[in-house]
């Protein structure tokens, strides 16, 4: 999403990417990452980049951004609920519920739409109507 929707580097519209995990051992394709976004990275430890939470980090990108840029964010969050969550928290004391997206890593099993398995709590399938589910329902 980042390569397709993302702009030049060194612009304004160029996608920033937000990454976060326990440990630097913890933190997967950097690079490719950086090939085609701003990256901020957070660790929990403080083993590489910010230390703490990268819902924190992020707070404190937002308190930098001007209102006329908060109205063009678009979120596509991914990864374990929790996080997803607590990023979802921040990204709402600063914009819309329209610009939030998620791709929460909810267990899937058939991939067609059938078990159920990877229901959100609103019985929409990360399978069939994700992998991103827009913040709200409707
Ligand atoms: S994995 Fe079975 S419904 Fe999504």
């Amino acid at each position: 999403m980042a390569r397709d929707l993302g702009g030049e580097k060194n612009t304004a519209s160029r996608a920033e990417m937000f990454i976060g995990a326990r440990t630097e051992e913890r933190l997967y394709f950097l690079d490719e990452c950086a090939a085609i976004a701003d990256c901020h990275i957070a660790t929990d430890d403080g083993s590489r980049g910010y230390k703490g939470f990268v819902s924190e980090m992020l707070r404190e990108r937002l308190q930098t951004m001007s209102q006329q840029e908060l109205d063009s964010l678009c979120f596509y969050n991914c990864g374990p609920e929790p996080m997803v969550h607590a990023a979802v928290a921040v990204q709402k004391e600063f914009c819309r519920d329209d610009q939030i997206h998620n791709a929460i890593d909810y267990m899937t099993k058939c991939g067609v739409g059938i078990c159920g398995a990877c229901n959100a709590p609103d019985g929409r399938r990360l399978c069939v109507d994700g992998p991103f589910l827009s913040n709200s329902p409707n």
